[in-house]
């Protein structure tokens, strides 16, 4: 394999051959010569081919356009230019896949995101999906690493289950049955008896109820899998499939989940500071230039700046009910300018009012803890109150909810009370109730959205274009 163009302009010692594959992204031509962006990938800079110009290359770079790959033999050198790495003094030109003009989609100008969506298969090409495909993976790479450091163990939880983790029945089912024909059962139900699995299945929600089981082993886990819910909620953050990370923590409360969540948040943060700063850079520059337009008010705070901040401080922790008080005085409350206005305690927040708690009254992350009971999943810990329940939600500026997780009713009686009162079919799920029959023990964890993460590191302001090939509603092209 070829040294990456990322390899090649890092070196100090120079004037070595060489051979070069990879993508054009610009031609440029002058008298006597002529200068191809070579990119491959491996970072958003692009090595520099000069190539002097023959009958021989004349005739090849007239068929070498944006988007075309190339072989390029030649000499490493460092460049004449002012502010440039090394570039490659080109000795021979070899085309390896034309891109005609007339019909590659991706030319070197400003393309809408809508359009590059439209041309998922193609996006990748662009230095922005670029920059976010590397980040992408040096944050997964970083997750793993926090993990590992700390003692987890990553399992593998299903993707294709019976359960329902949430109880929120927004699930997509997974079947071989003929739609067209489906058995029937005496009373006229479908007859999943006869199904794959002989019983009815669907796509996960959430691999928590699992990653309990096995944290009742293993103490520190975690899984890092495709999650998939079928809510109809064309938002720019929510995805039909998207990565979700998952810790299950045992003989830990849930001020241990919020260190664990704030500290998971701060070394991605800072794993993106110190490993994609050219990437981080460019889609920096990007953001304030997309801002550019807004009145200042609404711009956000530089990427990198903003990033700084995320580390350098702490998340500000309440309960549910002080942040209700704050958000029933509060202006927009008053003027009536939310679209839900808070009214009185057991109100759900919507994402402009977590929006406002972290960008217009604490201007830095919040972690709201002791929501009541009605509006969370029937596994948290109830508190003494017996109105409220030990979750803790992370929210972001530019996102809203980032982190949901819990401290879990490790109390046998009390969970099942709690099942009863929310319809979770208790019969189903006793092997989830086993964990609380054999050797119990206090326990929390949290749910981290990956996109989400991915649109705060990156600034993008859509979680489909942080994911390669997005799923959401009426979508699944590619
Ligand atoms: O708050 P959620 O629903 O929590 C759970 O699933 C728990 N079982 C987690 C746990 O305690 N183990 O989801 C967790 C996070 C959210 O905070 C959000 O960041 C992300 O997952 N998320 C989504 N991201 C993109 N698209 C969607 N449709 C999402 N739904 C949730
Ligand atoms: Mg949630």
């Amino acid at each position: 394999m070829q040294e990456s163009i990322k390899h090649h302009l890092e070196q100090k010692s120079v004037g070595y051959e060489t051979v070069i594959k990879a993508w054009v992204k610009t031609k440029r031509q002058s008298k006597n010569v002529a200068f191809l962006a070579l990119n491959d990938g491996s970072t958003i800079k692009n090595l520099q081919a000069v190539i002097e110009l023959t009958p021989e290359t004349e005739a090849l770079l007239a068929r070498i356009h944006t988007g075309a790959s190339v072989e390029v033999h030649g000499k490493l050198v460092e460049s004449a230019g002012a502010g440039q790495q090394n570039e490659l003094m080109a000795s021979q030109l070899i085309i390896l896949g034309e891109a005609d003009p007339d019909h590659f989609p991706i030319q070197p100008k400003k393309h809408s995101l809508e359009f590059l969506r439209e041309h998922a298969h193609l996006r990748f090409r662009t230095n922005l999906f670029g920059a976010v495909t590397r980040v992408r993976h040096s944050m997964i790479y970083a997750i793993h690493s926090f993990f590992n450091e700390r003692g987890f163990y990553n399992v593998h939880t299903p993707i294709i289950t019976a359960s329902d983790a949430e109880g929120a029945g927004e699930m997509f089912q997974v079947t071989t049955l003929d739609l067209d024909k489906l058995p029937r059962t005496e009373d006229g139900k479908i007859d999943f008896s006869q199904d794959f699995f002989g019983r009815a299945a669907n796509l996960t929600v959430s691999g928590q109820l699992e990653a309990e089981l096995a944290a009742m082993a293993l103490s520190k886990v975690y899984t890092f899998g495709p999650t998939f819910r079928a809510e109809n909620s064309n938002t720019s953050r929510h995805l039909a499939e998207f990565w979700m990370i998952e810790p299950e923590v045992a003989f830990a409360d849930i001020n241990d989940d919020m260190d664990l969540a704030e500290g998971l948040l701060k070394y991605c943060v800072r794993y993106a500071l110190e490993h994609c700063a050219d990437d981080l850079a460019f889609l920096s520059e990007r953001l304030t230039n997309e801002e550019k337009a807004l009145p200042e008010a609404d711009r956000s705070m530089e990427l990198i700046e903003k990033l700084k901040f995320v580390m350098d401080n702490d998340f500000v922790r309440l309960t549910y009910t002080e942040a209700i008080d704050i958000l029933k005085n509060s202006t927009p409350n008053k003027k009536k300018k939310f679209n839900y206005i808070i009214e009185s305690w057991g109100a759900d927040l919507q994402s402009e009012h977590e929006r406002y708690l972290v960008e217009k009254h604490f201007k830095k992350p919040v972690i709201l803890t002791d929501y009541p009971k009605e509006i969370k999943a029937f596994y948290m810990k109830l508190n003494e109150d017996g109105k409220t329940v030990r979750a803790m939600d992370i929210l972001f500026p530019g996102i809203g909810e980032i982190v949901g997780g819990s401290q879990r009713e490790e109390n046998y009686e009390k969970l099942v009370q709690r099942m009863k009162e929310m319809h979770i079919p208790i019969d189903e799920m006793s092997w989830y109730l086993d964990t609380r029959r054999f050797g119990t023990v206090p326990h929390a964890g949290f749910g981290l959205g990956f996109e989400r993460l991915l649109l705060f590191v990156t600034g993008m302001g859509n979680v489909r274009d942080v994911i390669a090939f997005p799923r959401t509603p009426k979508n699944c092209e590619f």
